[in-house]
């Protein structure tokens, strides 16, 4: 039996108590399968790690995690710990050091999911969001001159390698093509006149060797307009890391919520690792009541599902979201139901098996 080797960081707050219903999903459809099994390795990096050890991870912690086929994430940071902490010695660290420079975030309204929009149909919000997830605005490249005096100064640089822009932007146009979709470029060259005129001139040379992808290109703040005013015009995107993670969030937002969105960090050669996770953080205000939403977590688990190479099985976990959406008795306090965490895992689990059972499933 094939086995895959997942490493679990369920980090802080909230975090344990989603990726547990995530990983229940994962074992459900392992043993319904039958040809293949999930092994677990649990690491406890994270804030309370560092109260402890003075250390988000082991110092060997990333040699660890290379061993793996992909590492499954719940959300670090918490109220003690700075998030610059939190940031950069664990999640940054991984998706840096693994080289996961695809960010990949699924904007898809869900029917049922709750949604701020005024008549929008499920079907005008389908995005897919690529972000260059290794450089850009979070390249952490700067300078703090001159601290606390009067002439403090301080830089922050991005990033924008020939390498980096190629490989996400090239990247971006595969994808596209497969799907058949228009690929959006989202930038802002008029007011960042080196590095996203640099980004529009990478874009507009790589179209040239995708000629049949139909392309667009905003203005970022355009685009947050637009993404409210006509989510529809959005299929496949590609922006830039800072530009990606705020877009991303407003994309949650109209989307179901926080509680529904999910990330895939891929290192696309698959030399090292990728790594799956929630987008939402720790949540401290609501850890350890059981009340945390999983399903952004489960979401992730389907695109662990989708990048182990079982679409069907990644489109099932999805299609039983929905209807658990639909039937709105199991949902928790976020969604306006009254359910736990486990609840939500156990009812998801329930409509899965049915589905396989009612469709006579065999892949
Ligand atoms: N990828 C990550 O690990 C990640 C991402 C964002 C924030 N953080 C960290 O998390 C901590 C808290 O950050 P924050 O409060 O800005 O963001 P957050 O996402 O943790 O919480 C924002 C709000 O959304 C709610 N919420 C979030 N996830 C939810 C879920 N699954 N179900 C129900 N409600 C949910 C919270 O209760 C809170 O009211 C900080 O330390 C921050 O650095 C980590």
């Amino acid at each position: 039996m094939k086995t895959f080797k997942i490493a679990v960081i369920p980090g802080d707050g909230i975090g344990p108590e989603v990726i547990s219903e995530g990983i229940k999903i994962l074992n459900k459809i392992a043993e319904v399968d039958g040809t293949f099994q999930f092994e677990f390795t649990e690491f406890p990096w994270g804030c309370e790690y560092y109260t402890k050890h003075g250390i988000m991870m082991d110092d060997d912690g990333m040699d660890k995690l290379k061993k793996f086929d992909a590492v499954y994430l719940g959300a670090v940071g918490y109220p003690g710990v700075p998030d610059y902490i939190s940031l950069w010695d664990l999640l940054l660290k991984i998706r840096k050091g693994f080289d996961q420079y695809v960010n990949i975030r699924p904007i898809r309204l869900l029917e049922a999911a709750p949604c701020p929009l005024k008549d929008i149909d499920c079907e005008d919000v389908n995005m897919l969001f690529i972000r260059e997830n290794s450089e850009g605005e979070y390249a952490g490249a700067g300078d703090w001159l001159f601290k606390g005096k009067e002439n403090e100064v301080v830089l922050q640089n991005g990033v924008f390698s020939r390498k980096g822009t190629e490989r996400i932007i090239r990247y971006a146009f595969e994808v596209a093509r497969k799907e058949g979709k228009t690929l959006t470029s989202i930038s802002k060259a008029n007011a960042l006149n080196y590095s996203m005129v640099f980004w529009d001139q990478v874009f507009e040379e790589i179209s040239k060797e995708y000629p049949d992808v139909k392309t667009a290109s905003y203005l970022v703040d355009a685009a947050a307009m637009l993404m409210i005013k006509d989510p529809k015009r959005f299929e496949v995107v590609v922006t830039s890391n800072l530009f990606g993670d705020i877009l991303t969030d407003l994309g949650a937002a109209i989307a179901g919520g926080i509680g529904l969105a999910a990330g895939a960090n891929i290192n696309p050669e698959r030399q090292y690792p990728s790594m799956f996770e929630p987008i939402h953080g720790s949540a401290p205000d609501i850890a350890g009541k059981n009340i945390a939403n999983p399903l952004a977590a489960i979401w992730s688990a389907s695109q662990i599902l989708d990048f182990l190479g079982y679409e069907k099985y990644g489109k099932m976990v999805l299609d039983s979201v929905e209807q658990l959406l639909i039937e709105g008795q199991v949902l928790t306090p976020d969604m306006n139901g009254v359910s736990s965490t486990s609840e939500v895992g156990d009812r998801l689990t329930s409509i899965m098996t049915a589905l396989f059972e009612s469709k006579n499933l065999v892949f």
